[in-house]
């Protein structure tokens, strides 16, 4: 219960420091960013907030604001017009100059659209998250185009990487993305040069996105069990 409190508290501070009326907010995937979203709507709810729009991140937020009622709408509405005020999003990792990985809950290709199209960018974590070198523990995932498998993963071993398909739990063979592609899942043997290996992963044919996050400087807001909130980047 200890580390969901911490989840918890991290949430709802980057709902209620970074979200005002009328902004456009990027609605970020997985189990701490997800008590950013519910905390969104608590404070329409309340009336303390209005006029706040969304754009979900993946099926799990997406259903989310649709049960709180929050409007939801694409990048590329003409509301929305591509950019985004803040987007709140969770992190697997995160190292000492604030870059991340991401992409544990599978949604890491809209994560980063939406990431990188935002004028502000807040994670929300607890202290687990903080490692000094990313991709050691946490692999970094990579969502691929199905044909593209095994040349991907060959090319994925000639830069010393070790890649494995995720398989689903509940359904038998891989998992598919909400955009309907496999991920690949990569340990690094050796400390990567994060913002080199960002743009490496993404000249590989077939290699639609990957989980390495270095080219936004995220506001980082840590949560704790007793309720506290360590700010990082501010
Ligand atoms: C989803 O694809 C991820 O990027 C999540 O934001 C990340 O895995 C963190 O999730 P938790 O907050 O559930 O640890």
């Amino acid at each position: 219960m200890g580390n969901d409190e911490a989840k918890r508290t991290a949430g709802y501070a980057a709902a209620d420091r970074y979200v005002t009326s009328r902004m456009k907010v990027g609605m970020g995937t997985g189990s701490t960013a997800v008590w950013a979203i519910r905390r969104i709507g608590e404070r329409l709810a309340a009336g303390e907030i209005a006029g706040v729009t969304g754009v979900a991140t993946s099926s799990q937020s997406e259903i989310e604001c649709q049960e709180l009622g929050i409007p939801l709408r694409s990048m590329n509405d003409p509301e929305i017009g591509g950019r985004l005020d803040v987007t709140i999003d969770g992190a697997d990792e995160i190292d000492p100059d604030r870059r991340l990985v991401k992409g544990g809950g599978g949604a890491l290709l809209i994560e980063k659209i939406v990431a990188y199209a935002s004028s502000r960018f807040v994670v929300v974590a607890e202290p687990s998250k903080l490692v000094d070198h990313l991709g050691m523990a946490f692999p970094v995932p990579l969502e691929v185009l199905p044909v593209a498998r095994v040349p991907v993963m060959d090319a994925l071993r000639r830069l010393g990487a070790e890649p494995v398909v995720r398989v689903a739990e509940r359904k038998m063979g891989a998992v598919i993305t909400d955009n309907g592609n496999i991920l690949i899942d990569v340990r690094f043997l050796e400390p990567i040069d994060p913002v080199a290996m960002e743009a490496s992963l993404s000249t590989i044919p077939g290699v639609l996105g990957n989980g390495l996050f270095t080219r936004v400087e995220p506001i980082v807001l840590i949560g704790h069990e007793d309720g506290s909130v360590a700010e990082l980047g501010t």
